[in-house]
């Protein structure tokens, strides 16, 4: 298997090739939550760079839970016309929305009140999150309906699918976690039981979507077992695209850090590869596995040897959306890495390694929205001020007109 080999799915949809660009949340919506022509603008660019599959960053199913300032939100309020406008700027290749609810891990200055699977702790990073409130089963039951309802809106807005997204510590990734999971009920203990939100939600998706649209699912590489036992679950209810990465912002190994901020290393390019080599034996379904890819040695290894059915890759396509193509046709043979590093004490690098490692990135696609070139000499430390501290002062100041929006009705 290449990369540049199609790949069929499922649903019936065939993807071009077998590079995904990765969610990568962009936050530039207007501040109603509203796609903006800066999505189109962004998302051109991602599509016709040349990847097989191109997924949003993280839009979000109730605007009064945002994983940060300016996400999309999509709801009753929302103007269904720059959904297709956004949805026809990225159809050049197969492109799919991801559907979140950010749950405890979202900052007390964008959400004071958040919730999760159960009451407390808070993320612990700095005192900057607040303790989660645990959802009671009405509500549970409500998100359920949210999100296949928003997966419906953005299909008929003409996107090609959705992603649900249950990584990275968002809500359905810390119901699955027995670690913030501590229910006793039907949602709680068993794998079975933590699973039973995402499958909810999975299974009335592929009921409700069109037959031909994709659905796909994001899942963390925290423990092999329970990844080779959900899989098969997900793929009874439907689902045509499982991905695979990592780590949350108290472990940030989606973007290559350990909790301390230091690099991690092993074996592979990737910190995911045993866990996709262990859902992938489980299943017939396709798997993506995103994190760390760079070279096209690991990346052809990992399709040759079956551990995954596509690469996942987000941080090079944040600065240059174009090498997708170039890196498919075989015209390069590495993925550019500009990343900066962040130094200083291990405390510093464990508060800000990961507002760093993606902050960088997200000005990055920030000056794409603009129609700029990359910024590559932007310092670490400010773009980690700017994705932390910047976004709590945008959210504060935001969080009143978009919330406003939602009384007026
Ligand atoms: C700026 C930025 C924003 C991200 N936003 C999201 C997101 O909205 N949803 C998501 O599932 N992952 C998100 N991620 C994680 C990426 O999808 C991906 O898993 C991670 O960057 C590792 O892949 P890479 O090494 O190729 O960058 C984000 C990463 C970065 C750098």
């Amino acid at each position: 298997m290449s990369l540049s080999e199609p790949l069929p799915l499922p649903c019936g949809a065939v993807l071009p090739n077998r590079l995904v660009r990765a969610a990568m949340t962009e936050s530039i919506a207007d501040r109603h939550g509203d796609a903006s022509p800066r999505h189109e603008r962004l998302y051109r660019a991602a599509a016709e760079g040349g990847p097989g599959l191109v997924i949003t960053g993280n839009v979000m199913v109730d605007r009064a839970h945002l994983e940060r300032a300016r996400n999309v939100v999509v709801d009753s309020w929302t103007d269904d016309a720059a959904l297709r406008r956004w949805a026809q700027a990225a159809s050049a290749v197969p492109t799919i929305v991801q559907l979140s609810h950010p749950g405890r891990q979202t900052t007390r200055f964008v959400n004071p009140h958040p919730v999760g699977p159960s009451t407390g702790p808070a993320v612990a990073l700095g005192g900057a999150y607040a303790r989660p409130r645990g959802l009671s089963v009405v509500e549970i039951a409500d998100l359920q309906d949210r999100f296949v309802e928003v997966a419906e809106r953005v299909v008929d807005a003409g996107f090609a699918g959705v992603q649900v997204h249950a990584a990275h510590g968002y809500l359905l990734s810390s119901f699955l976690d027995p670690g913030t999971n501590r229910r006793t009920d039907l949602y709680g203990g068993s794998l079975l039981n933590r699973a039973r939100f995402l499958l909810g939600i999975v299974t009335a998706m592929r009921r409700t979507l069109p037959a031909s649209a994709i659905l796909a699912v994001k899942l963390d590489a925290r423990d092999d077992d329970e990844l080779a036992e959900l899989g098969p679950w997900l793929e009874d209810a439907g689902v045509d695209l499982l991905e695979v990465s990592g780590g949350n912002y108290e472990k940030p190994a989606m973007v290559g850090l350990d909790a301390s901020g230091a690099d991690l290393a092993g074996e592979h390019e990737s910190p995911f590869w045993n866990s996709a080599a262990a859902l992938s034996v489980e299943v017939d379904v396709p798997v993506v596995l995103t994190g760390g890819f760079r070279s096209r040695a690991e990346v052809d290894e990992a399709l040759e040897t079956g551990v995954c059915d596509a690469v996942g890759v987000g941080r090079p396509l944040a600065v240059r959306p174009e090498l997708a193509g170039r890196f498919v046709r075989g015209e390069i043979d590495t993925l550019d890495r500009p990343a900066p590093r962040l130094g200083g004490p291990a405390p510093v690098r464990a508060l800000l390694g990961a507002a760093v490692g993606a902050g960088w990135h997200r000005i990055q696609l920030v000056r794409t929205s603009r129609g700029r070139g990359p910024a590559l000499r932007l310092p670490a430390l400010a773009a980690g001020l700017d994705y932390s501290v910047g976004d709590w002062v945008r959210s504060l100041v935001e969080r009143p007109a978009r919330m406003r929006r939602a009384r007026r009705f």
